[in-house]
Protein backbone atom coordinates (compact mmCIF):
# COMPACT_ATOMS: atom_id res chain seq x y z
CA UNK A 1 0.00 0.00 0.00
CA UNK A 2 1.26 3.45 -1.09
CA UNK A 3 2.07 5.35 1.51
CA UNK A 4 3.72 9.42 2.01
CA UNK A 5 7.16 10.65 3.57
CA UNK A 6 6.73 14.13 4.68
CA UNK A 7 9.37 16.10 6.15
CA UNK A 8 7.93 18.73 8.11
CA UNK A 9 8.80 22.33 9.74
CA UNK A 10 9.05 24.54 6.24
CA UNK A 11 7.25 27.57 5.75
CA UNK A 12 4.51 26.85 2.81
CA UNK A 13 4.39 29.78 0.33
CA UNK A 14 3.29 30.34 -3.33
CA UNK A 15 0.11 29.45 -5.11
CA UNK A 16 -2.46 26.64 -4.88
CA UNK A 17 -4.98 25.98 -7.97
CA UNK A 18 -8.06 24.24 -6.93
CA UNK A 19 -9.50 21.56 -8.61
CA UNK A 20 -13.57 21.03 -9.42
CA UNK A 21 -15.39 19.75 -6.68
CA UNK A 22 -15.60 15.94 -5.71
CA UNK A 23 -18.85 16.27 -4.12
CA UNK A 24 -20.60 18.34 -6.96
CA UNK A 25 -19.49 16.21 -9.35
CA UNK A 26 -20.44 12.79 -8.22
CA UNK A 27 -24.73 14.05 -8.35
CA UNK A 28 -24.11 16.29 -11.54
CA UNK A 29 -22.53 13.26 -13.31
CA UNK A 30 -24.64 10.67 -12.05
CA UNK A 31 -27.66 12.96 -13.17
CA UNK A 32 -26.56 12.43 -16.72
CA UNK A 33 -28.49 9.16 -16.65
CA UNK A 34 -31.57 11.23 -17.31
CA UNK A 35 -30.75 12.09 -20.68
CA UNK A 36 -30.37 9.95 -23.60
CA UNK A 37 -28.22 12.53 -25.17
CA UNK A 38 -24.64 13.41 -24.93
CA UNK A 39 -23.56 15.16 -21.86
CA UNK A 40 -20.05 17.31 -21.27
CA UNK A 41 -18.54 18.29 -17.89
CA UNK A 42 -15.67 20.70 -16.85
CA UNK A 43 -13.41 21.34 -14.15
CA UNK A 44 -13.86 17.54 -13.01
CA UNK A 45 -11.24 17.10 -10.37
CA UNK A 46 -8.62 14.05 -11.19
CA UNK A 47 -9.62 11.89 -7.88
CA UNK A 48 -10.38 8.35 -7.48
CA UNK A 49 -14.17 8.68 -6.85
CA UNK A 50 -14.52 10.11 -9.83
CA UNK A 51 -12.59 7.06 -11.60
CA UNK A 52 -14.51 5.06 -9.83
CA UNK A 53 -18.07 6.83 -11.02
CA UNK A 54 -16.76 6.41 -14.76
CA UNK A 55 -16.86 2.47 -14.00
CA UNK A 56 -20.32 2.73 -12.61
CA UNK A 57 -21.73 5.03 -15.40
CA UNK A 58 -19.61 2.63 -17.80
CA UNK A 59 -21.79 -0.73 -16.39
CA UNK A 60 -25.02 1.46 -16.80
CA UNK A 61 -24.59 1.39 -20.59
CA UNK A 62 -22.66 4.59 -21.31
CA UNK A 63 -19.21 5.46 -22.77
CA UNK A 64 -17.27 8.39 -20.78
CA UNK A 65 -13.99 9.75 -22.10
CA UNK A 66 -11.81 11.45 -19.26
CA UNK A 67 -9.05 14.14 -20.55
CA UNK A 68 -7.48 14.23 -17.30
CA UNK A 69 -5.00 17.20 -18.69
CA UNK A 70 -8.14 19.81 -19.67
CA UNK A 71 -9.94 18.15 -16.53
CA UNK A 72 -12.81 17.53 -19.18
CA UNK A 73 -15.36 14.69 -18.97
CA UNK A 74 -17.74 13.18 -22.06
CA UNK A 75 -20.52 10.87 -21.23
CA UNK A 76 -21.75 9.36 -24.29
CA UNK A 77 -25.71 8.89 -25.01
CA UNK A 78 -27.28 6.32 -24.23
CA UNK A 79 -26.34 2.68 -25.85
CA UNK A 80 -28.16 0.31 -23.75
CA UNK A 81 -30.55 0.19 -20.51
CA UNK A 82 -29.05 -1.57 -17.50
CA UNK A 83 -30.17 -1.00 -14.39
CA UNK A 84 -27.95 -3.17 -12.17
CA UNK A 85 -24.38 -1.68 -10.83
CA UNK A 86 -22.27 -4.39 -9.37
CA UNK A 87 -21.40 -4.58 -5.76
CA UNK A 88 -18.10 -4.86 -6.58
CA UNK A 89 -17.91 -0.81 -8.10
CA UNK A 90 -20.82 0.25 -5.22
CA UNK A 91 -18.96 -1.23 -2.35
CA UNK A 92 -15.90 1.60 -2.94
CA UNK A 93 -17.86 4.74 -3.36
CA UNK A 94 -21.23 5.23 -1.29
CA UNK A 95 -22.42 8.20 -3.17
CA UNK A 96 -23.05 5.36 -5.72
CA UNK A 97 -26.53 5.17 -4.11
CA UNK A 98 -27.61 8.18 -5.80
CA UNK A 99 -28.07 6.16 -9.59
CA UNK A 100 -31.16 4.57 -8.13
CA UNK A 101 -33.24 8.03 -8.42
CA UNK A 102 -31.85 8.53 -12.31
CA UNK A 103 -32.80 5.00 -13.35
CA UNK A 104 -36.07 4.96 -11.49
CA UNK A 105 -36.98 8.21 -13.46
CA UNK A 106 -35.50 6.82 -16.36
CA UNK A 107 -36.60 3.12 -16.25
CA UNK A 108 -39.38 2.48 -13.71
CA UNK A 109 -36.87 0.09 -11.77
CA UNK A 110 -33.16 -0.33 -10.22
CA UNK A 111 -31.43 -2.12 -8.15
CA UNK A 112 -28.14 -0.92 -6.35
CA UNK A 113 -26.32 -2.71 -3.34
CA UNK A 114 -26.71 -1.27 -0.13
CA UNK A 115 -23.92 1.06 0.46
CA UNK A 116 -22.07 -0.51 3.43
CA UNK A 117 -20.87 1.95 6.24
CA UNK A 118 -17.79 3.76 6.68
CA UNK A 119 -14.80 4.33 9.25
CA UNK A 120 -16.84 8.06 10.08
CA UNK A 121 -20.27 6.26 10.58
CA UNK A 122 -22.85 3.68 9.59
CA UNK A 123 -24.21 5.97 6.43
CA UNK A 124 -27.64 4.93 6.26
CA UNK A 125 -29.84 5.68 3.52
CA UNK A 126 -33.12 5.24 4.99
CA UNK A 127 -34.09 9.37 4.01
CA UNK A 128 -33.13 8.22 0.39
CA UNK A 129 -35.55 5.43 0.38
CA UNK A 130 -38.15 7.32 2.42
CA UNK A 131 -38.54 10.07 -0.20
CA UNK A 132 -38.27 7.65 -3.39
CA UNK A 133 -41.53 5.88 -1.64
CA UNK A 134 -42.90 9.22 -1.46
CA UNK A 135 -42.52 9.45 -4.96
CA UNK A 136 -44.25 6.27 -5.68
CA UNK A 137 -41.72 3.84 -5.55
CA UNK A 138 -42.00 0.58 -4.18
CA UNK A 139 -38.73 -0.38 -2.74
CA UNK A 140 -37.43 -3.75 -1.22
CA UNK A 141 -34.32 -4.46 0.83
CA UNK A 142 -32.84 -7.65 0.63
CA UNK A 143 -30.07 -9.22 0.73
CA UNK A 144 -28.16 -6.23 0.70
CA UNK A 145 -29.80 -4.98 -2.41
CA UNK A 146 -32.32 -2.49 -2.89
CA UNK A 147 -34.04 -3.31 -5.35
CA UNK A 148 -36.72 -0.34 -6.54
CA UNK A 149 -39.88 -0.41 -9.18
CA UNK A 150 -41.70 2.26 -10.54
CA UNK A 151 -43.64 1.07 -13.42
CA UNK A 152 -46.26 3.61 -13.52
CA UNK A 153 -43.04 6.20 -12.81
CA UNK A 154 -42.45 8.68 -10.47
CA UNK A 155 -45.09 11.14 -9.05
CA UNK A 156 -44.65 14.36 -6.87
CA UNK A 157 -45.26 14.56 -3.50
CA UNK A 158 -44.62 16.45 -0.39
CA UNK A 159 -41.34 15.35 1.31
CA UNK A 160 -40.06 16.82 4.46
CA UNK A 161 -36.88 15.48 6.13
CA UNK A 162 -36.59 14.66 9.33
CA UNK A 163 -32.92 15.36 9.21
CA UNK A 164 -31.04 17.78 6.76
CA UNK A 165 -29.17 15.00 4.02
CA UNK A 166 -26.89 16.06 1.35
CA UNK A 167 -27.30 12.60 -0.71
CA UNK A 168 -31.18 12.26 0.38
CA UNK A 169 -31.47 15.70 -1.09
CA UNK A 170 -29.65 15.43 -4.34
CA UNK A 171 -31.46 11.96 -4.66
CA UNK A 172 -34.90 13.44 -4.93
CA UNK A 173 -34.31 16.31 -6.94
CA UNK A 174 -32.77 14.38 -9.27
CA UNK A 175 -35.33 11.40 -9.38
CA UNK A 176 -38.28 14.32 -8.90
CA UNK A 177 -36.95 16.58 -12.30
CA UNK A 178 -39.65 14.05 -14.46
CA UNK A 179 -41.69 12.97 -12.24
CA UNK A 180 -45.32 13.53 -13.13
CA UNK A 181 -46.66 16.96 -10.99
CA UNK A 182 -45.16 18.98 -8.35
CA UNK A 183 -42.63 17.73 -6.04
CA UNK A 184 -42.10 20.23 -2.82
CA UNK A 185 -39.17 19.23 -0.19
CA UNK A 186 -39.01 20.64 2.97
CA UNK A 187 -36.10 20.90 5.54
CA UNK A 188 -33.70 20.10 2.38
CA UNK A 189 -29.72 20.59 2.42
CA UNK A 190 -28.57 23.69 0.84
CA UNK A 191 -24.53 22.90 0.34
CA UNK A 192 -22.94 24.79 -2.66
CA UNK A 193 -22.83 21.37 -4.01
CA UNK A 194 -26.67 20.79 -4.34
CA UNK A 195 -27.54 24.57 -5.84
CA UNK A 196 -24.99 23.54 -8.51
CA UNK A 197 -26.96 20.13 -9.42
CA UNK A 198 -30.00 22.28 -9.39
CA UNK A 199 -28.55 25.35 -11.78
CA UNK A 200 -27.00 22.34 -13.96
CA UNK A 201 -30.66 21.03 -14.25
CA UNK A 202 -31.99 23.88 -14.94
CA UNK A 203 -30.08 24.73 -18.04
CA UNK A 204 -31.09 21.35 -18.99
CA UNK A 205 -34.61 22.19 -18.87
CA UNK A 206 -35.53 21.21 -15.73
CA UNK A 207 -38.08 23.38 -13.01
CA UNK A 208 -36.39 23.31 -9.92
CA UNK A 209 -36.50 26.47 -7.16
CA UNK A 210 -35.21 26.66 -3.89
CA UNK A 211 -34.97 29.15 -0.96
CA UNK A 212 -33.01 29.77 1.84
CA UNK A 213 -35.57 28.82 4.43
CA UNK A 214 -34.22 24.96 2.77
CA UNK A 215 -37.70 24.88 0.79
CA UNK A 216 -37.38 23.40 -2.57
CA UNK A 217 -39.80 23.08 -5.07
CA UNK A 218 -39.62 20.94 -8.28
CA UNK A 219 -42.06 20.99 -11.41
CA UNK A 220 -41.89 17.63 -13.43
CA UNK A 221 -41.22 18.28 -16.98
CA UNK A 222 -41.41 15.93 -19.97
CA UNK A 223 -37.68 15.55 -21.37
CA UNK A 224 -34.41 17.06 -20.35
CA UNK A 225 -31.70 18.82 -22.58
CA UNK A 226 -27.82 17.73 -21.76
CA UNK A 227 -26.02 21.43 -22.02
CA UNK A 228 -22.37 21.30 -21.05
CA UNK A 229 -21.25 22.87 -17.44
CA UNK A 230 -18.42 23.44 -15.00
CA UNK A 231 -18.34 21.94 -11.72
CA UNK A 232 -17.80 24.95 -9.33
CA UNK A 233 -14.55 24.83 -7.27
CA UNK A 234 -14.35 22.50 -4.48
CA UNK A 235 -14.24 24.35 -1.39
CA UNK A 236 -13.10 22.02 1.32
CA UNK A 237 -9.82 21.65 -0.42
CA UNK A 238 -9.54 25.46 -0.81
CA UNK A 239 -10.15 25.17 2.99
CA UNK A 240 -7.88 22.90 3.33
CA UNK A 241 -4.82 24.56 1.66
CA UNK A 242 -5.69 27.82 3.73
CA UNK A 243 -5.08 25.47 7.07
CA UNK A 244 -1.79 24.05 5.29
CA UNK A 245 -0.78 28.04 5.13
CA UNK A 246 -1.56 28.93 8.66
CA UNK A 247 -0.24 25.57 10.12
CA UNK A 248 3.32 26.01 8.43
CA UNK A 249 3.04 30.02 9.55
CA UNK A 250 3.52 30.28 5.62
CA UNK A 251 1.48 32.68 3.20
CA UNK A 252 -0.09 30.96 -0.28
CA UNK A 253 -2.62 32.15 -2.99
CA UNK A 254 -5.26 29.84 -3.68
CA UNK A 255 -6.75 30.60 -6.83
CA UNK A 256 -9.77 29.09 -8.88
CA UNK A 257 -12.15 29.25 -5.93
CA UNK A 258 -15.70 30.95 -5.09
CA UNK A 259 -15.40 32.92 -1.79
CA UNK A 260 -18.90 32.96 -1.34
CA UNK A 261 -18.89 29.09 -0.75
CA UNK A 262 -16.02 30.13 1.57
CA UNK A 263 -17.51 32.40 3.59
CA UNK A 264 -18.41 30.43 6.59
CA UNK A 265 -14.88 29.19 7.34
CA UNK A 266 -13.62 32.58 6.63
CA UNK A 267 -15.57 33.56 9.46
CA UNK A 268 -13.74 31.32 11.65
CA UNK A 269 -10.61 31.94 10.25
CA UNK A 270 -10.10 36.01 10.58
CA UNK A 271 -11.96 35.40 14.51
CA UNK A 272 -8.60 33.33 15.48
CA UNK A 273 -6.34 35.81 14.02
CA UNK A 274 -5.97 34.69 10.05
CA UNK A 275 -5.53 37.62 7.59
CA UNK A 276 -7.32 36.81 5.00
CA UNK A 277 -7.42 39.04 1.29
CA UNK A 278 -9.94 38.60 -0.71
CA UNK A 279 -10.05 38.72 -4.86
CA UNK A 280 -12.35 37.51 -7.52
CA UNK A 281 -12.02 33.79 -7.79
CA UNK A 282 -8.78 33.88 -5.15
CA UNK A 283 -7.61 34.74 -1.97
CA UNK A 284 -4.26 35.24 0.25
CA UNK A 285 -4.21 33.69 3.81
CA UNK A 286 -1.53 34.21 6.25
CA UNK A 287 -0.88 35.16 9.99
CA UNK A 288 0.79 38.31 11.77
CA UNK A 289 0.88 36.73 15.10
CA UNK A 290 -0.37 33.77 17.31
CA UNK A 291 -3.79 32.32 16.83
CA UNK A 292 -6.47 31.84 19.12
CA UNK A 293 -7.91 29.13 20.45
CA UNK A 294 -11.98 28.40 18.66
CA UNK A 295 -14.83 26.65 19.38
CA UNK A 296 -16.51 25.03 16.29
CA UNK A 297 -19.92 22.90 15.98
CA UNK A 298 -20.37 21.28 12.89
CA UNK A 299 -23.25 22.24 11.17
CA UNK A 300 -25.23 21.48 7.61
CA UNK A 301 -24.15 24.39 5.43
CA UNK A 302 -24.11 27.34 5.87
CA UNK A 303 -22.96 26.44 9.68
CA UNK A 304 -18.85 24.96 10.02
CA UNK A 305 -18.40 21.95 7.63
CA UNK A 306 -18.27 18.34 8.85
CA UNK A 307 -15.74 18.19 6.16
CA UNK A 308 -13.29 20.41 7.69
CA UNK A 309 -13.33 19.72 11.28
CA UNK A 310 -10.14 16.97 11.17
CA UNK A 311 -8.64 20.00 9.13
CA UNK A 312 -8.99 22.74 12.04
CA UNK A 313 -8.32 19.61 14.57
CA UNK A 314 -5.06 19.77 13.39
CA UNK A 315 -4.56 23.54 13.63
CA UNK A 316 -5.72 23.46 16.97
CA UNK A 317 -2.49 21.47 18.04
CA UNK A 318 -0.78 24.27 17.25
CA UNK A 319 -2.59 27.28 18.63
CA UNK A 320 -1.82 27.98 22.73
CA UNK A 321 -5.06 27.32 24.72
CA UNK A 322 -7.82 25.21 24.28
CA UNK A 323 -9.85 25.00 21.53
CA UNK A 324 -13.19 22.90 21.53
CA UNK A 325 -14.63 21.08 18.22
CA UNK A 326 -18.23 19.36 18.02
CA UNK A 327 -18.92 16.75 15.75
CA UNK A 328 -22.80 16.70 15.41
CA UNK A 329 -23.11 15.25 11.78
CA UNK A 330 -21.10 12.37 11.63
CA UNK A 331 -21.02 9.54 15.12
CA UNK A 332 -17.34 8.57 14.48
CA UNK A 333 -15.67 11.21 12.70
CA UNK A 334 -12.51 11.17 15.32
CA UNK A 335 -10.74 8.67 13.95
CA UNK A 336 -7.77 11.02 13.15
CA UNK A 337 -7.47 11.80 16.76
CA UNK A 338 -5.37 9.05 18.09
CA UNK A 339 -3.14 9.28 15.38
CA UNK A 340 -2.18 13.17 15.63
CA UNK A 341 -1.68 11.71 19.51
CA UNK A 342 1.03 9.58 18.33
CA UNK A 343 2.23 12.69 16.88
CA UNK A 344 2.57 14.59 20.24
CA UNK A 345 -1.21 15.99 20.10
CA UNK A 346 -3.02 16.53 23.98
CA UNK A 347 -6.51 16.15 22.63
CA UNK A 348 -9.51 14.96 25.04
CA UNK A 349 -12.51 13.47 23.88
CA UNK A 350 -15.84 13.29 25.60
CA UNK A 351 -19.13 11.74 23.26
CA UNK A 352 -18.83 14.53 20.13
CA UNK A 353 -16.53 16.85 21.62
CA UNK A 354 -13.16 16.82 21.17
CA UNK A 355 -11.05 19.35 23.47
CA UNK A 356 -7.35 20.47 22.02
CA UNK A 357 -5.08 21.58 24.35
CA UNK A 358 -2.42 23.28 21.75
CA UNK A 359 1.23 22.38 22.31
CA UNK A 360 4.36 23.66 21.01
CA UNK A 361 5.51 21.67 18.21
CA UNK A 362 4.23 17.96 16.92
CA UNK A 363 6.73 15.26 16.60
CA UNK A 364 6.87 13.37 13.53
CA UNK A 365 5.66 9.92 13.74
CA UNK A 366 4.44 6.44 11.56
CA UNK A 367 0.72 6.84 11.22
CA UNK A 368 -2.01 5.81 9.91
CA UNK A 369 -4.77 7.83 7.60
CA UNK A 370 -8.75 6.30 8.25
CA UNK A 371 -10.76 8.60 6.18
CA UNK A 372 -10.55 11.10 3.54
CA UNK A 373 -10.27 14.09 5.53
CA UNK A 374 -8.81 12.53 8.30
CA UNK A 375 -5.78 11.47 6.12
CA UNK A 376 -5.68 15.16 4.69
CA UNK A 377 -5.72 16.44 8.75
CA UNK A 378 -2.22 14.05 9.38
CA UNK A 379 -0.89 15.59 6.07
CA UNK A 380 -1.47 19.38 7.68
CA UNK A 381 -0.09 17.74 10.58
CA UNK A 382 2.94 16.25 9.24
CA UNK A 383 3.86 20.00 7.01
CA UNK A 384 4.47 21.59 10.73
CA UNK A 385 5.95 18.51 12.53
CA UNK A 386 9.94 18.63 12.36
CA UNK A 387 11.42 15.86 11.03
CA UNK A 388 10.02 12.72 8.75
CA UNK A 389 6.22 11.69 9.00
CA UNK A 390 4.77 9.11 7.12
CA UNK A 391 1.29 8.67 6.43
CA UNK A 392 0.09 5.20 5.27
CA UNK A 393 -2.89 3.99 3.70
CA UNK A 394 -2.88 7.39 1.27
CA UNK A 395 -5.85 5.75 -0.90
CA UNK A 396 -8.22 7.75 1.50
CA UNK A 397 -6.38 10.63 0.72
CA UNK A 398 -6.42 10.05 -3.54
CA UNK A 399 -10.53 9.55 -3.16
CA UNK A 400 -10.57 13.29 -2.65
CA UNK A 401 -7.46 15.49 -3.25
CA UNK A 402 -6.49 15.86 -6.84
CA UNK A 403 -2.14 16.28 -7.17
CA UNK A 404 -1.61 17.31 -3.61
CA UNK A 405 1.81 16.24 -3.62
CA UNK A 406 2.59 18.53 -6.82
CA UNK A 407 0.30 21.04 -4.92
CA UNK A 408 2.33 20.77 -1.86
CA UNK A 409 5.61 20.62 -3.10
CA UNK A 410 5.55 23.71 -5.48
CA UNK A 411 4.87 25.75 -2.41
CA UNK A 412 8.16 24.42 -0.73
CA UNK A 413 6.59 21.63 0.93
CA UNK A 414 9.06 18.33 0.94
CA UNK A 415 6.25 15.79 0.52
CA UNK A 416 7.15 12.23 -1.23
CA UNK A 417 4.80 9.27 -1.67
CA UNK A 418 6.42 5.81 -1.91
CA UNK A 419 4.94 2.51 -2.27
C1 LIG B 1 -22.20 14.21 1.89
O1 LIG B 1 -22.34 12.91 2.43
C2 LIG B 1 -20.74 14.35 1.50
N1 LIG B 1 -20.39 13.34 0.51
C3 LIG B 1 -19.86 14.16 2.74
O2 LIG B 1 -18.51 14.37 2.34
C4 LIG B 1 -20.24 15.20 3.78
O3 LIG B 1 -19.47 15.00 4.94
C5 LIG B 1 -21.74 15.08 4.10
O4 LIG B 1 -22.51 15.21 2.89
C6 LIG B 1 -22.21 16.15 5.08
O5 LIG B 1 -21.94 17.42 4.56
C7 LIG B 1 -20.69 13.58 -0.80
O6 LIG B 1 -21.27 14.60 -1.14
C8 LIG B 1 -20.28 12.52 -1.78
P1 LIG B 1 -25.60 13.37 4.67
P2 LIG B 1 -23.82 12.32 2.70
O7 LIG B 1 -26.63 12.53 4.01
O8 LIG B 1 -24.76 12.81 1.66
C9 LIG B 1 -27.38 10.87 8.26
C10 LIG B 1 -16.26 13.92 2.14
O9 LIG B 1 -15.39 13.93 3.02
N2 LIG B 1 -28.21 10.21 7.23
O10 LIG B 1 -25.75 14.85 4.66
O11 LIG B 1 -23.70 10.85 2.91
C11 LIG B 1 -25.92 10.53 8.10
O12 LIG B 1 -25.61 9.31 8.74
C12 LIG B 1 -17.58 13.29 2.44
O13 LIG B 1 -16.15 14.47 1.01
C13 LIG B 1 -29.22 9.34 7.65
O14 LIG B 1 -29.42 9.12 8.84
O15 LIG B 1 -24.16 13.01 4.09
C14 LIG B 1 -25.24 11.70 8.76
O16 LIG B 1 -25.22 11.50 10.16
C15 LIG B 1 -17.59 12.58 3.77
N3 LIG B 1 -29.98 8.73 6.70
C16 LIG B 1 -26.17 12.87 8.43
O17 LIG B 1 -27.43 12.29 8.06
C17 LIG B 1 -29.80 8.96 5.36
O18 LIG B 1 -30.55 8.39 4.54
C18 LIG B 1 -25.70 13.73 7.27
O19 LIG B 1 -25.44 12.86 6.18
C19 LIG B 1 -28.77 9.85 4.97
C20 LIG B 1 -28.00 10.46 5.92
Amino acid sequence: MQKLLIKGGKKLSGEVVVSGSKNASLPIIISSLLFDDAAQFENVPKVKDIYTLINLIKVLGREVEFDEHKEVLKISKKKKDKYFPPYSIMKTMRAGVLVLAPLLAKFGKAKVSLPGGCSIGARPVNLHLYALKKLGAKINVKNGYIDANAPRGLSGANIKFPTISVGATESIIIAAVLAKGVTKISNAALEPEIIDLIKFLNKCGADIQYNLKRKIVIKGVKFLYPTRHKIIPDRIEAATYAIAALITNGKLLIKNVDNDHLENIFSVLRKIGANIKIFKDSFIIFRKHQLKPFKIITKPYPGFPTDMQAQFMALATQIKGSSEINEEIFENRFLHVSELMRMGADIEIKKQKATIRGIKNLNCAEVMATDLRASVSLVLAALSAKGVTTINRIYHLDRGYSKLEKKLNLCGASVRRSA
